[in-house]
């Protein structure tokens, strides 16, 4: 799909994105836009020097592609100057390779966050309360009357919720927890999340005048201690060498036999096959998955186990929020080329 043909700059899109907002910023700046319609959701690296050709002055790609020096080696040699992914997340990008050869790179932040944690709360509650598992029951026709120990999970309200990475997205993960559920609060961070800290305490101070009990809030000094502590943990770290199958047997088998675990930042941060074992050995363990280890798959024997709640990776796939990302890599691409400033991680 071509718009503004005699456009001077050639903007590639990997993927169609929302709304037209994206579009327009572009072609009012004198770039044409090219947009990939092929039916094939993940492109190959051959796929993506096609798309590049022989001039091309910006691209915007997606996390399921891996850039790395070919690309962005061919990128520059076609004249591009920049290349923004349509996401927070930039695992999928070699940035020292962009580097090396003059390339921009800019990702997304920002617009995610609070729709990103809206899914990790709701998978959190759905796996808590078995929920998936009982519309499953329900539809199936298995729903005979009310009784005593019919899902029978667990109360949220009074436990405490783990936080690992209390960056953007795991503080507005918890602030939901803890005003939505009145959830009691434990963190690891590398860094102290003050913020966080003072939110819980004033919030605390709230439900004490209000004569209810009052929320605390532990700052851990080991990821280790969220995972004893907690009864629903969820993961906010980046992906790097450091967070690869950062929750592996051995930490799994640290946590509660009742906890609750979801992850829905990158899924090599866990080690899934023993996510599978875990939860096929421990029946009131339960897990709400956004992201997979090896997506579009799932490990085998996950998608048969009850206690997991897995979705397709759409913890920001709100239509606000991914208008917002598209314009965001399309202003990233138009910085370079027209030298306005760029967002992305650096420079925030
Ligand atoms: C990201 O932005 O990194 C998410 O995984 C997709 O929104």
């Amino acid at each position: 799909e071509i718009w503004n043909a005699s456009g001077k700059y050639r903007v590639v899109s990997s993927k169609p994105m929302p709304g037209t907002r994206w579009i327009r910023l572009l072609t009012d700046q004198d770039c044409r836009v090219e947009i990939c319609t092929a039916e094939k959701t993940i492109l190959s690296v051959d796929d993506i020097l096609g798309l590049i050709g022989n001039k091309c002055d910006g691209f915007i790609g997606q996390l399921t592609e891996d850039w790395g020096e070919v690309l962005f080696s061919a990128l520059r040699k076609a004249g591009g100057t920049a290349f923004s992914n349509m996401a927070v997340g930039y695992n999928n990008v070699d940035v020292d390779a962009a580097t090396k050869c003059g390339i921009s790179v800019g990702n997304t932040p920002g617009v995610l966050t609070e729709t990103t944690a809206e899914l990790a709360a709701s998978l959190s509650v759905s796996a808590a309360r078995r929920i998936v598992e009982a519309d499953e029951f329900m539809r199936a026709g298995h729903y005979k009357g009310w009784l005593p120990n019919l899902f029978v999970g667990n109360l949220l309200k009074g436990q405490t919720v783990g936080v690992i990475g209390a960056g953007r997205i795991g503080s507005a993960y918890a602030r939901m927890m803890i005003e939505g559920f009145k959830m009691n609060l434990i963190y690891y961070d590398l860094y102290q999340s003050t913020r966080l800290e003072k939110f819980v305490t004033a919030y605390g101070e709230f439900l004490k005048t209000n004569g209810e009990q009052p929320v605390t809030w532990k700052r851990a000094t080991s990821m280790e201690e969220v995972l004893r502590e907690a009864d629903v943990i969820s993961l906010h770290p980046v992906l790097d060498k450091t967070t690869y199958h950062l929750i592996n047997k051995q930490s799994l088998a640290t946590m509660k036999k009742e906890a609750v675990l979801v992850n829905a930042s990158r899924g090599p941060v866990i080690d899934e096959a023993a996510l599978v074992e875990h939860l096929k050995a421990n029946p009131m363990f339960r897990v709400g998955l956004d992201v997979f280890e090896d997506e579009p798959f799932m490990k085998p024997g996950l998608a048969d186990l009850k206690n997991a709640v897995v979705v397709p990776h759409i913890a920001s796939a709100s239509k606000w929020t991914r208008e917002g990302m598209a314009t965001l890599a399309a202003l990233n691409v138009l910085g370079r080329i027209k030298k306005f400033p760029i967002w992305s991680d650096s420079n925030r």
